[in-house]
């Protein structure tokens, strides 16, 4: 029997669902194994989240910021087993992982402050009385998290809905159930109380019973396929409001810089996090001729310089592996059905099990370009286009269905003002990669990549709904205001 590892209504207890194992794609070694939450558990859950609604839709505010506020503590005080669970589930440096506990720390007073200027209340005198608006909280929020950061993602949806007074029941990914473990005794320590949050562990299947629930809302952080599935089963569940926060097939448009700098804009974007990030450019568009190969040359030199290794090596690496032997697979095989001229193949890295590859670059064939899948995919490897001119690398870099980042790299204002324009993504950044988001501005995209709720910064809108009141101390003669009545 396993160690009890889900939390609901306050109480660990052991799973009675399928058994599951997380491993640690640098040793191959089991990390967490557990029975996973069963159908009739999930539904515990979400009744116990609903029974703890009916008080903590009523704590005040101040009370909630200060609980989220020693959670913040909490995560301080386990920063470093946080990060070493992260490093172990998915093999992120420890760089990182470090900066991924950073930002589940700064997410709390971001937070705070969103829900002040987005979710607040406000008071307006009017001739009978008042015009208030004051937000509520949508009530049991199931949150389903992704594997690339496992912490700080799943957090960017469970603080904002904590503090609007939604009550949670959390999911982590099957490939990072120790991340969520932790966050779970984080928010109990804090003084969360029982049933308020709850822990649910498994895949998809115990996903699947999460949401067949009498839920309110789903969070969600993942892949686009998910997002499809979801927005298919809640399709006569008007009522639940869906988050979904999804993939990207993203364009980086370099147009004049001096290559050695465009290299380290294009591999920040293209490869960091072992390119395991939404935000990461997937596609890159260069201009044709000499300026175009000058960039592509000064790429391929620096992603062959790149240290690839895991976490807790001497040398600090770059990268780290895939999640995954079988998403390397995967990735291996998307890479060699691409058409065009391999610049650097997805390589195997020396010494290091099947998860770790090395950066893969090809130049994309003029034939077949629009012939190809508009897919993402999760893995370091850029596409490259060339362009005669900016308007054909503006319309490149918009022939996709999702739309979630995008970049240019120029020192022409006038190049950057007709890009922010006309492209179509909802994070566009100008001589910065793609990747990165600041916490204090929303986080989202167009198309494919999400349902126009945006996270980060504008979650307190997702987790709260406004309610407009007109309001009078005593009910008083409708005088002047009712037209066409008999005296
Ligand atoms: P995923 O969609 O495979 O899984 C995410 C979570 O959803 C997991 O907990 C999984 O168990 C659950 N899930 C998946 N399919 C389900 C289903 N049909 N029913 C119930 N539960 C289901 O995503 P992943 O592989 O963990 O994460 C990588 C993906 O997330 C990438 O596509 C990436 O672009 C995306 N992502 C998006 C953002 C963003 O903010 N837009 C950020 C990070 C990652
Ligand atoms: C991502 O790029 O996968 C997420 C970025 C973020 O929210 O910081």
């Amino acid at each position: 029997m396993s160690a009890a590892q889900i939390l609901i209504g306050g109480k660990w207890r052991t799973g009675t669902g399928e058994r599951f194992v997380s491993h640690n794609p640098v040793t191959c070694a089991p990390v967490f194994e557990a029975e996973s939450a069963a159908p009739d558990e999930v539904a515990e859950a979400v009744a116990i989240a609903r029974k703890a609604l009916e008080s903590w839709a009523d704590v005040d505010l101040a009370t909630r910021i200060a609980i989220l506020r020693a959670y913040r503590q909490e995560l301080e005080r386990r920063a470093d087993e946080i990060a070493r669970a992260i490093a172990d589930e998915t093999g992120k440096p420890m760089w990182e992982c470090r900066a991924e506990v950073g930002s589940m720390m700064g997410k709390v007073e971001i937070s705070i402050r969103a829900v002040s200027e987005r979710a607040g209340e406000r008071e307006t005198a009017t001739a009978f009385g008042r015009a208030v608006l004051r937000h509520r909280p949508h009530g049991v929020m199931a949150v389903l998290g992704p594997f690339n950061f496992p912490g700080h993602l799943p957090n960017g949806h469970i603080v904002p809905a904590l503090l609007a007074g939604d009550t949670v029941v959390f999911k982590p990914s099957e490939e990072t159930p120790s991340v969520g473990r932790l966050m779970a005794e984080a928010l109990q320590a804090a003084g969360v109380p029982d049933g308020v949050f709850n822990l649910v562990q498994g895949g998809r299947a115990t996903g699947q019973a999460l949401i067949a629930q009498e839920i309110d809302g789903l969070l969600f952080t993942g892949s686009a396929a998910a997002g499809d599935y979801f927005r298919r089963a809640f399709i006569d569940r008007p009522e639940v409001i869906l988050a979904l926060e999804l993939g990207g097939n993203n364009p980086l448009v370099v147009w004049d810089a001096d290559p050695e700098i465009a290299a380290q804009h294009i591999v920040q974007s293209g490869f960091v996090t072992t390119g395991q990030r939404c935000s990461c450019a997937r596609r890159l568009i260069l201009p044709e001729g000499k300026a175009g190969s000058d960039i592509i040359a000064a790429v391929e030199a620096l992603a062959g310089r790149l240290v690839i290794g895991a976490p807790y090596d001497p040398i600090e690496p770059y990268m780290g592996p895939l999640i995954s032997d079988r998403a390397a697979e995967a990735a291996r095989q998307r890479f060699s059905a691409l058409r065009g001229k391999v610049i650097r193949p997805l390589g195997d890295v020396a010494d290091r099990p099947r998860a770790f590859v090395s950066p893969g670059l090809i130049e994309m064939d003029v034939a077949t370009w629009g012939e190809g899948e508009d897919e993402e995919i999760f893995a370091p490897i850029l596409q490259i286009y060339r362009v005669k001119d900016f308007d054909l690398a503006l319309r490149r870099a918009n022939a996709t269905r999702y739309g979630l980042s995008a970049g240019l790299i120029s020192s022409d204002p006038g190049l950057w003002t007709w890009f922010q324009k006309k492209i179509r993504a909802g994070v566009v950044n100008w001589n910065r990669p793609t990747t990165g988001a600041a916490g204090d501005m929303p986080f989202g995209g167009l198309g494919r990549s999400g349902n126009h709720r945006p996270s980060a910064y504008y979650a307190a809108d997702y987790c709260a709904y406004p309610m407009a009141s007109f309001e009078a101390a005593t009910p008083v003669a409708l005088t002047g205001e009712m037209k066409g009545v008999r005296p």
